[in-house]
């Protein structure tokens, strides 16, 4: 057996998360709008479409959110290694200080599964774009506390949607390796 390659495979297989971008390059009009389209063109239950997205270009507006993110997380009695790890980095930033946060949400009655489907393709097409991307889904809890609750309406996400998590987007500033993958989560009944 042996992987066929063409670009929608290659583009798959070379997709990472990446937490590092190069600043000052925000996104271009025709990426952006080359990303939603691809991401409403994802398929859904009964063609429904319940997702919403929310583009997040104001960066003082992000950083508000991470600064309150920090302070909640800080808060806490012990935190996880990899977070203890990233909040040495003085200029941490949650969102990683991508170009664009895209901010996907669902229809609360329908559920997670469309919405998943639209992310995925805005990953994907970002990928053959050249650009990177990371799930942001850690920073959701802090839009449960007091603090964080208000930012929500800030956010301006559609009554009867939920947030999932948002997708950092810009043009990447590392090159992570592949994480591993466990390939035998699998049954083949023939
Ligand atoms: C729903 C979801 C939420 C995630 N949330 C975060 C997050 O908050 N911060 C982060 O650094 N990575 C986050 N990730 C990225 C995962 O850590 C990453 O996909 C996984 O480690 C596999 O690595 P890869 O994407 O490079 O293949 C999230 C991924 C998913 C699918």
């Amino acid at each position: 057996m042996a992987i066929l390659h063409n670009p929608v495979v290659d583009a798959i297989l070379a997709r990472r998360s990446i937490r590092a971008f190069q600043p000052d390059r925000p996104l271009t009009a025709d990426e952006l709008e080359t990303l939603l389209a691809c991401g409403f063109a994802a398929p859904s239950g009964m063609n429904l479409q319940s997702w919403h997205l929310v583009v997040v270009q104001d960066q003082a507006l992000l950083e508000e959110i991470n600064q309150g993110f920090i302070a909640m997380v800080k808060s806490r009695p012990s935190l996880p290694p990899i977070m203890v790890e990233r909040l040495k980095n003085p200029n941490y930033s949650v969102f990683f200080r991508a170009s664009a946060e895209i901010l996907v949400c669902c229809d609360a009655t329908r559920g997670p599964t469309n919405s998943a489907h639209l992310a995925e393709n805005v990953v994907l097409a970002a990928q053959s774009l050249g650009l990177g991307t990371c799930f942001i889904g850690g920073v959701l809890d802090f839009f449960k506390t007091p603090e964080g609750a208000p930012y929500l309406k800030r956010l301006q996400i559609p009554e009867g949607f939920e947030p999932m998590y948002f997708l950092s987007v810009g043009v990447p500033a590392e090159s992570p390796d592949a994480r591993p993958r466990d390939l035998t989560k699998v049954t083949y009944i023939r």
